[in-house]
């Protein structure tokens, strides 16, 4: 004990101070208290695990209860530590944008995929564009600016603060010369252009679905949430205005989940009725995104 009244507590010691304090309001009490103690200390977990019997600095201890109270209100973890991952990119996020998913990974890489079947080797400058609307964080075009040299990114949302997120993670990864961020309503303004690929994943929540406190999706920001009375008033207004801005062969990815997913599926085969459309399930076996490959 200090002169202060301070008793110095262990790794351990403070670890299990937070998983008792979180067990009540969460599932992985565990998990989410090792997050926020790596978060304080600037270290992974596996660290935390090497170092069990280190000692905190009072402000480190104080810190850290203050961030499993946070915790505890059912806050996402992401923006109490202002990070998340993403296709192995750790993303800044805040609470202007939506945190991104695990599930989109999957729409990532069916696009990395495609883009790639279309790069000509008797091109070697060639550079596919991409436009992805309602960008977010930016987790979509920064990645696939990243994984890919030879593609540029032009990335639209509503959301000025958004915006300011996603470029920031652009400059983070390097990316932000290949990346262009806008501020636009869905796909106006965009003018007399074509891309190789557009992707969106826009608010598909219907209104009077968008959960309340403490749900974890209270936290996230309304207008990347709601998608009006049935889920699909943005993607409705969307859909008409998407075949002039591709190029033939295109391909356009649309997130969502059930049960939206049937009409965006009908919204889309509207607009796109002699092309190539499926529903496509992510990895835990629920359908994810529409996929509509254009006509050559
Ligand atoms: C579900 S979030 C997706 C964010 C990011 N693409 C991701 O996958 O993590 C939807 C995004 O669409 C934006 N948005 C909502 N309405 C929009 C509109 N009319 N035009 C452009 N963007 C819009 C929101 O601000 C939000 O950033």
């Amino acid at each position: 004990m200090s002169s202060s009244g301070y008793r110095p507590q262990s790794v351990s010691e403070v670890l299990a101070r937070g998983i008792v304090s979180l067990a009540k309001y969460i599932e992985s009490p565990r998990t989410d208290a090792q997050l926020l103690l790596s978060s304080v200390l600037g270290r992974d977990r596996a660290w935390l695990v090497a170092h069990s019997d280190s000692f905190l600095s009072r402000p480190q201890s104080e810190r850290f209860g203050e961030l499993c109270e946070k915790r505890a209100t059912g806050m996402p973890i992401a923006y109490i530590v202002g990070t998340a991952g993403f296709y192995g990119r750790e993303f800044v996020v805040n609470d202007k944008v939506l945190v991104p998913r695990p599930e989109s990974e999957v729409l990532v890489d069916d696009l990395l995929a495609y883009l790639r079947t279309r790069l000509d080797p008797a091109f070697p400058k060639q550079l596919l564009t991409v436009l992805d609307i309602g960008t977010g964080s930016g987790a979509i075009a920064c990645t696939l600016a990243a994984e890919l040299a030879a593609v540029t990114v032009e990335g639209v949302d509503i959301s000025l603060a958004a915006l300011k997120v996603a470029e920031h993670n652009a400059r983070r990864f390097n990316v932000f010369a290949k990346c262009k961020f806008r501020f636009g309503d869905l796909a106006s303004g965009i003018g007399d252009r074509h891309f190789d690929a557009i992707v969106a994943n826009l608010p598909y929540i219907p209104t009077a679905a968008i959960p309340k406190r403490p749900d974890p999706l209270s936290f996230e920001p309304h207008e990347a949430l709601d998608g009006g009375p049935d889920g699909l008033a943005l993607y409705r207004r969307l859909l008409p205005t998407l075949p002039p801005l591709l190029k033939p062969g295109a391909l356009v990815l649309l997130e969502a989940a059930p049960p939206t997913i049937a009409g965006l599926f009908e919204i889309a085969r509207a607009s796109f009725p002699n092309d190539e459309i499926a529903v496509v399930r992510d990895l835990s076996g629920l359908e994810r995104y529409v996929r509509v490959l254009t006509a050559k």
